[in-house]
This record gives C-alpha cells, sequence and structure tokens, in this order.
C-alpha cells in the first residue's frame, strides 16, 4: 500500500474542520471494515457528509451520510473502456485536495431572485498502483442539500483518448426505499412514473409498449430518480451539466437495493461516450432532504454548473403564451396542408395574436408554418424533408410578424426536426437568421420520432451534442429555445440562460390522443418531485374544455379545470402556455387567473406536499409583492390548509381564490368552480376542500 498519508495530516493541520479520518464515534464502521484510509468531510451545516476510502481490494469508494445515518452505503466507482483494461481496481491516493465556497449568484430568470452556492469538497488523485498507472481524480462537493461527484482524466502519458463501454458508478441503498420511476427508454422520457419500492422496480414489464432491448437496458430507470425511506428521508439521484457525454440511467438491482450508472450506446459507434484527455463527466448528484419539498427548493443541480456564458440576457423574456397548437392535437385542424384543415394560416395566427394581446399573454407559437409536414411521423425517408425557412403558401410569416409586432406580442417559431438531426444542423443558421430577420426570440423545437441515423438515440453522446449545438448556435442569434423531445434538463439553463424550458415528461398533450386514456389525476402530483428537479417542464397547462368536446369523444383531460390553473404556480417553467383554443376561454370567469399569473419570480415555497398525494407551492412574482398559490391532489378528495404565514407581517392582501365546485369531480363534474376574494394577512389559515383529481390556484395582491 503505497499511500502518503502527509496530505491528510497537512489537511487538518490547516484546521480543515470538516475533514476527519473515520473512527468518529459516529460512523458506521461496519461496511468499510479494512477500508484503507478513509476520511470524512461533512456539508457546512453538518447535514450531509461523505466518507471516501480505498477497499481492501483497492477500488475507489464513498458513503454518504444524512444526518448521522447512512443512506447511500459503500458504493464502488468506476468504467469500462473498450481497448484498455477497466479502470477501479488497484489503485492508490496520490494526493487530496480541499475546497470550500460560499457565494451567491443571480438568476436572470427563475424560481427565485438569487441562489446560495455554500458547499465543502474534495477532490482525490487517484491512480493505478502498476503499469498502466492511470490516472483520474473525483471530486465531491457536499451542500446541505445533497452531494455532487464528478470524474476528472488529467492528460497523462498512457491514455490519450477514451472510449467508454460503461461507467460503474454505484449508489448502494440502505433499504427497500419507496421510489418514483420511469423506465430508462434511451429515447424517451414520456411515460407515466411507477410507484413501487426499489426491490420491485421493473421496468420493461410495467413500463409501455413500445420498449424493448433496442431502446432501454433491462431494469433501467431514469433520472431523477426519487426515493423515500421508512424514516423520512427523501433522496433523489441526477446528473448535472451533461456535457459531451452519454445520459446516465440507473441500472436496479432489485436484489441487492443497488443502483448502477448504465450509460446510453450508440449501437452505431459501438460505445457510450469517446472523449480526448483531459476531460471532466456530468456530476452524479444526490439530492437529500427530510421533506418532500426540500427536494424541490434545492438548487444543488445549478449550483453544480457553471455560471452564465452568454452575459447580457435581457432578449430571454419569460412569458405566457398561447398558439397554433392545441387545435391540432384535438384534430381540429392539422399541421400540414393536404388535409385541407391547415391550422398555420395568417388568418388564424392573427387571431391567436388578438387574443394574446386582449389577455395578457406575451407570445404567440405557431406550429405547421413550414413545409415538410406531409412526411414527418413514420416516414424511414424523412431526413432532408423539413424545410425551416419555407413558409406554406397560406402562411405570410412577414405578415404575421408585422402583425404580432402591432399588437406587442412575440411571435414564437417552431422547428419540428422529425429527429432528422442532420438536416436541422444544415440549416440552423439559416432557420435562426430568418428569426433574427422578423425579430423572433424565441423557438420550439422539437425531436418526434426514431433518430436517424439508426443506432442514435435521443439520450446518447451524439445527440446530447446535437442539442448543445442548437443552444449554441441559438444564442449566437439571440434566440431562447424550449425543447420537446429533448434530453433530460441537468442545471444548463444557469450557463446557457437561453435555454428556456423543455418537455421530456408525458405532457397534456397525452390527454388529447393517448390510446391509454391521458395522464391519470396524480400526474401532477408526483412531477414536481422527480422530473421537476431537474428543471423547468412546458406542460402546457389551462385546458378548460376538460371533456375536448366536440373533438375527442374518447379522451379528457384527467383533472378539475381548477387543477388546470392551479399547474401554473405547481409547475415551473419560464414560459408556460394558455394551451385551450381561444374559444374555449369565453365565457370563463376562471380565466383571469391565467391573465394574471406570473411566471417569473423572485422567491418559491413549497407550503405542504407528500410525492403523489398532494403538493401546494406559493411563489412572489419578480419585483411585485403579489403572490400566487397553486395546490393539486390526486385522485381522493383532501381538505388542506393554507397557511398565510409567508406573507410579510401587518399588512393586508386580497386574494382571489380559484377552487373546485361542490360536487366537482374530475371526471364526472370537472368544470365546477368557485371563485372567491376574501382579505389575507399572515396570520390567516385557509381551509379548502379539494375535489378528486382537483386543486385551487389563489392570487394575492396588497391591498
Ligand atoms: C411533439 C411535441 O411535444 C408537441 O408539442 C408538438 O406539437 C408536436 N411534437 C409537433 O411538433
Ligand atoms: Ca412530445
Amino acid at each position: 500500500m503505497r499511500l502518503n498519508y502527509l496530505w491528510k495530516a497537512l489537511l487538518l493541520l490547516m484546521g480543515f474542520g470538516g475533514l476527519s479520518a473515520c473512527g468518529d464515534k459516529s460512523l458506521p464502521s461496519g461496511s468499510m471494515d479494512g477500508a484503507v484510509s478513509p476520511f470524512r468531510l461533512s456539508s457546512p451545516s453538518g447535514d450531509v457528509a461523505v466518507n471516501f476510502f480505498l477497499t481492501p481490494e483497492e477500488e475507489a469508494a464513498y458513503q454518504v451520510l444524512f444526518e448521522d445515518k447512512v443512506v447511500i452505503d459503500t458504493s464502488l466507482l468506476g468504467f469500462e473502456f473498450k481497448d484498455q483494461p477497466d479502470f477501479g481496481k488497484n489503485l492508490q491516493i496520490n494526493s487530496v485536495s480541499v475546497d470550500s465556497v460560499n457565494e451567491s449568484w443571480k438568476m436572470p430568470w427563475g424560481e427565485q431572485d438569487s441562489v446560495i452556492n455554500h458547499f465543502k469538497g474534495f477532490t482525490v488523485s487517484l491512480q493505478e498502483q502498476e503499469e498502466p498507472a492511470r490516472k483520474a481524480d473525483v471530486t465531491f462537493r457536499i451542500y446541505d442539500d445533497g452531494v455532487g461527484f464528478r470524474y476528472f482524466f488529467p492528460e497523462q502519458e498512457n491514455m490519450e483518448e477514451v472510449v467508454i463501454l460503461e461507467e460503474n458508478t454505484q449508489f448502494n441503498l440502505t433499504a427497500d426505499h419507496q421510489s418514483w420511476w420511469i423506465p430508462g427508454d434511451w429515447d424517451s422520457y414520456e411515460h407515466l412514473y411507477n410507484q413501487t419500492p426499489v426491490s420491485k422496480i421493473n421496468a420493461l414489464a410495467l413500463g409501455d409498449p413500445g420498449l424493448n432491448e433496442s431502446n432501454i437496458m433491462e431494469n433501467a430507470v431514469h433520472t431523477p430518480f426519487t426515493m423515500k425511506s421508512e424514516d423520512g428521508v427523501y433522496l433523489s439521484i441526477h446528473e448535472a451539466d451533461l456535457t459531451d457525454y452519454a445520459s446516465m440511467t440507473l441500472l436496479a438491482d432489485t436484489s441487492n437495493l443497488s443502483l448502477q450508472s448504465a450509460l446510453v450506446n450508440s449501437e452505431r459507434l459501438g460505445y457510450a461516450v469517446k472523449r480526448e484527455l483531459p476531460f471532466y463527466t456530468p456530476w452524479r448528484t444526490i439530492q437529500l432532504a427530510d421533506n418532500p419539498g426540500g427536494l424541490v427548493e434545492s438548487k444543488l443541480i445549478l449550483n453544480l454548473n457553471e455560471p452564465n456564458k452568454l452575459g447580457d440576457v435581457s432578449w430571454v423574456e419569460p412569458m405566457k403564451y398561447n398558439g397554433i397548437w392545441w387545435e391540432m392535437h384535438l384534430d381540429k385542424s392539422t399541421w400540414d396542408m393536404k388535409s385541407g384543415r391547415h391550422g398555420a394560416t395568417t388568418e388564424n395566427a392573427k387571431r391567436y395574436i388578438d387574443f394574446a394581446a386582449e389577455n395578457n399573454l406575451g407570445g404567440v407559437l405557431v406550429e405547421g408554418w413550414n413545409t415538410g409536414w406531409e412526411r414527418w411521423i413514420g416516414f424511414p425517408d424523412r431526413e432532408g424533408v423539413f424545410d425551416f425557412v419555407t413558409p406554406y403558401p397560406d402562411y405570410d410569416l412577414e405578415e404575421v410578424a408585422d402583425y404580432a409586432k402591432e399588437k406587442g406580442v412575440e411571435l414564437i417559431m417552431h422547428h419540428e426536426t422529425s429527429a432528422a438531426p442532420r438536416t436541422y444542423e444544415q440549416q440552423m443558421e439559416a432557420a435562426y437568421q430568418l428569426m433574427q430577420k422578423h425579430d423572433i426570440n424565441a423557438a420550439k423545437l422539437g425531436y418526434v420520432g426514431k433518430i436517424i441515423p439508426d443506432g442514435e438515440h435521443h439520450h446518447g453522446q451524439w445527440m446530447v451534442n446535437h442539442y448543445r449545438k442548437a443552444l449554441e448556435t441559438a444564442a449566437k442569434y439571440n434566440v431562447a429555445i424550449n425543447i420537446h423531445e429533448p434530453i433530460k434538463p441537468t442545471g444548463l439553463r444557469r450557463t446557457y440562460p437561453n435555454l428556456l424550458t423543455g418537455e421530456g415528461v408525458r405532457g397534456q398533450e397525452f390527454n388529447a390522443w393517448a390510446a391509454d386514456g391521458g395522464n391519470p389525476p396524480e400526474h401532477l402530483t408526483i412531477l414536481p418531485f422527480t422530473r421537476m428537479l431537474a428543471g423547468p417542464i412546458d406542460y402546457t397547462p389551462g385546458i378548460f374544455n376538460i371533456k375536448l368536446d366536440p373533438y375527442r369523444p374518447n379522451n379528457q383531460v384527467n383533472t378539475t379545470l381548477a387543477q388546470q390553473l392551479a399547474a401554473y404556480v405547481v409547475i415551473y417553467s419560464p414560459v408556460q402556455m394558455a394551451a385551450d383554443l381561444p374559444e374555449h376561454y369565453e365565457g370563463h370567469p376562471a380565466f383571469q387567473f391565467i391573465r394574471d399569473v406570473a411566471v417569473d419570480w423572485d422567491e418559491s415555497k413549497v407550503l405542504e406536499g407528500e410525492i403523489g398525494d398532494f403538493v401546494t407551492i406559493a411563489r412572489r412574482e419578480k419585483g411585485t409583492e403579489n403572490w400566487f398559490v397553486g395546490s393539486v391532489t390526486d385522485e381522493n378528495p383532501r381538505e388542506i390548509t393554507i397557511d398565510f404565514s409567508f406573507l410579510d407581517e401587518g399588512k393586508a392582501y386580497k386574494a382571489i381564490v380559484y377552487k373546485d365546485g361542490k360536487d366537482a369531480h374530475w371526471d364526472k363534474n370537472p368544470t365546477a368552480y368557485e371563485i372567491e376574494a376574501l382579505e389575507v394577512t399572515n396570520d390567516t389559515r385557509l381551509d379548502l376542500q379539494l375535489a378528486p383529481g382537483g386543486g385551487a390556484a389563489i392570487s394575492v395582491e396588497p391591498k
């Protein structure tokens, strides 16, 4: 064992309080028996700690503790390479350095005004004891709300490039926690969440049709993967700063209650990741809280991303929008022209613009404006078909753009790539130039279908790099983007604030056409604690014509109308759609909430909640004293009490409550709602009855 003990003595001398040798009375020693030079570092408050050590086999291992209890037990680190031996055995520690930061940074837009970045961290330099004596560092950052760690491969003699077949990062659990998961599909996050103990995860059996060995590694789940322990610890595993690397899914070993990284592979290239040295991997993250809201309020993922690279992003505008969209999902109109029911006509666009201008919506999205929709979904030869600069003959882009400007409304561009990224890359510059010419600063991108070329996947390294290219090219032209069928968010909006929002979820559209009946009432009570931990969601709320009459007799939205309103607060996105058709808002006093609700915030608080049951969130509008509260419940009716103690003391506020009507029910009576105005102060405790599949939305402003 060639260990240099000096570094440790040095660190202790330097008074680095948190770092200490194992042997602490609080340390669970059992699983570290025989460990080489174990040590620990704690977060600023001491609530979270990491033990790092070499096992008796000289493998690198870590443990995570929360409030003095082990929550991630001895877990190994390592890699499987192509044309090189695996990395992870027979290691020595060359050095350890420590690091700590306490700063805060401003969000250009977001859930809150600024974010505190406070951690203690350390970097361990590892090297193989024998030839080829390859080196890698592991850096841990320990926050009060969790842990992030990543690998770094420094420049070195015996390795210039690595081809990674698999990353062997383990997350070993201490018990059979409840978990909320979607199958680790290499091409989609558009699945319903399953709730099972970890021992019962069965991604292929419980998962959706369409999943098979070619797009999922057996029994893998996506991240954020959220769990709850019997004693009330909430954990969520995800990744931060996914750059030039394949996405990580988690392979569940249900007998050993262990999760292991499983990278999305390219069958075309025969590997998951190829990188030249030096390089960093993405951060592997474990968020920790003693209540579910703590996970939602955690900014760990963003903190582990690089600061804003774009500088002044005043052209990135949070806004509400409507658009020529839901009418296609209802099949009232179509994206293409051949049906004779083309949605994106100049006239129809003007109708939506008028509605937006009259109703405090900042933008209008127009889908189906460009040629190529005759051959998108399902056409294997669709590469080269979409044209991102040529409008259909019945859509005058210039006229529509001018009209929008006149009315003070932003036009939102749409680029459906049909998962043919090479076509999009060829036209990207021209497409964004066209937008610039018409002063259009936002685009929605889509990647429907199987990626062309064959063997590539939405979540593999090749596509990760494509999405990044789109983001960076868009930024050059002051274009902000909203990506559908995206790579999951990993906090890049901090570095590139033009990454507005995205789908990567089973969104509202499923309610229009899914053969399984759409998203169940509990869906929105799970998303805040799972997918939303990764980043903003373009869920597209606000459907008032719940039964979809007369367009979709066999489908419906499985919530009450009041829950649709609550979603604007519960689901965070800097752009929020008023998704229904203008005519469906007519005669609805409840539409006032959509007119009023903010999209950019100074503060956000989870007031109450339980994953899969209900959640209540309050947010304060950026630059004002106005608050908005949203509460949603699952299929069960629920009595909740809204505690207004978050309001300023000694001030009176006017609250308008939009709530389920007495007999409201997501299926039997979804549109029954009541509106009540009342005065509230920070002493107010308001009892509300939420209907099955229901919710409540409240706007609050100082009197
Ligand atoms: C799927 C997207 O999620 C949806 O919003 C869009 O309307 C269609 N693709 C067409 O691009
Ligand atoms: Ca979609």
